[in-house]
């Protein structure tokens, strides 16, 4: 009963931001991602009757309580479908870093969802897998697949039509996302209690919400018709309307450094200069810059003047979750 699985992070291009049911990670409005190539996560998980408590390293470190819980409550959902009571130990790497903004929780939930069902003998398919991973973190949602991918928010109160579903692979449009690192400290506010303060007390949230469903028609036209300057256009502006909901949140919070800026300011320059070159930024003050791949060079060596810049990672449109040989 043990399996490996890996799976890759995901930047938003239109944002997931907001609950509507925390329990079953139901979110109030749908989204979009591109898997990125560069970041993963891979877990092996093994269940076992001679196990007495769930144990779960990452890192190589054993995690904390507040951590246990959240692992503890996802594997029960996986215990509950598969009709089986038994304890496991899980050992996870992020090839990532964790709780900055890179999307740890994406990939560490796909990858514990995939590893997981396996080794407890659930046969799933990947929409079900989507539900799943979900659970544990609403982007892990959209890290099953490939390239281009969207969360549908769905309907339904017991979330049965709330899944990501892929809209075109890595291999159909080559992009890149430059991924701009100004630091790898974990966030002072988890995506999860930011989204969660917005929703609850930030006055500009009805607003994001009447934009950001026509924001995702548009960014999905985009893809399909493979129009980069659409894409990007709507992709930065998103990121900004979601970022403006956290100031007026109660109280107000910022994922955004001074640094952060300064990227944000140095891509404008870019555009100016007629290098089409778009910001986004998740939960956190990293900066990820779409380009097309003939730019890729040039947003390179520009972004790298900045000292501000610590290192870039250059990301192209990454596959979907893969099973590895067991490790002994
Ligand atoms: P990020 O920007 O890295 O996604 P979040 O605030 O969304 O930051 O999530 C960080 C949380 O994700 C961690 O506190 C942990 O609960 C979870 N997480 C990160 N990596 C893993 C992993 N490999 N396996 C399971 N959970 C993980
Ligand atoms: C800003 O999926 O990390 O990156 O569902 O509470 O675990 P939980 O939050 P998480 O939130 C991601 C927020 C975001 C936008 C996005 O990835 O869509
Ligand atoms: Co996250």
């Amino acid at each position: 009963m043990k399996a490996t699985a890996k799976a890759h992070t995901n930047i938003a291009l239109i944002k997931y931001w907001g609950k509507r049911d925390e329990q079953l990670f139901l979110p109030t409005n749908s989204s979009l991602s591109v898997t990125l190539d560069k970041f993963y996560t891979e877990t092996s998980v093994h269940f076992s009757p001679d196990f007495h408590a769930d144990r779960f390293i990452l890192n190589d470190q054993q995690a904390d309580p507040k951590e246990m819980e959240k692992i503890t409550t996802f594997l029960d959902r996986i215990r509950n479908l598969s009709g089986k009571s038994l304890y496991a130990t899980i050992d996870s790497k992020n090839y990532v870093p964790t709780a900055a903004g890179f999307a740890s929780s994406a990939s560490g939930f796909a990858a514990l969802a995939a590893a997981a069902t396996k080794a407890i003998g659930l046969d799933v398919d990947y929409r079900q897998l989507s539900q799943i991973a979900r659970q544990g973190s609403g982007s892990a949602s959209r890290s099953i697949y490939g390239g281009y991918v969207e969360w549908q928010k769905g309907e339904k109160a017991d979330g049965s039509d709330c899944y990501a579903l892929p809209i075109i692979s890595e291999q159909d449009w080559d992009i890149r996302v430059l991924s701009v690192e100004v630091t790898t400290k974990a966030k002072k506010v988890l995506s999860r209690e930011g989204m969660k303060r917005t929703v609850e007390t930030s006055p500009f949230y009805s607003g994001w919400l009447e934009a950001v469903e026509k924001d995702l028609i548009t960014a999905r036209d985009a893809i399909k018709e493979k129009d980069f300057e659409k894409l990007g256009h709507v992709v930065e502006a998103n990121a900004l309307k979601m970022h403006a909901t956290t100031l007026g949140a109660n109280p107000p919070f910022m994922y955004w450094q001074s640094a952060t800026v300064e990227v944000m300011q140095e891509v404008e320059e870019l555009r100016a200069a007629g290098i089409e070159a778009y910001f986004t930024i998740d939960a956190g003050p990293n900066v990820k810059v779409l380009c097309q791949p003939k730019d890729e060079h040039a947003v390179r060596d520009k972004l790298s003047l900045l000292t501000v810049v610590r290192e870039i990672h250059h990301c192209r449109p990454g596959p979907g979750i893969t099973y590895l040989p067991i490790e002994k």
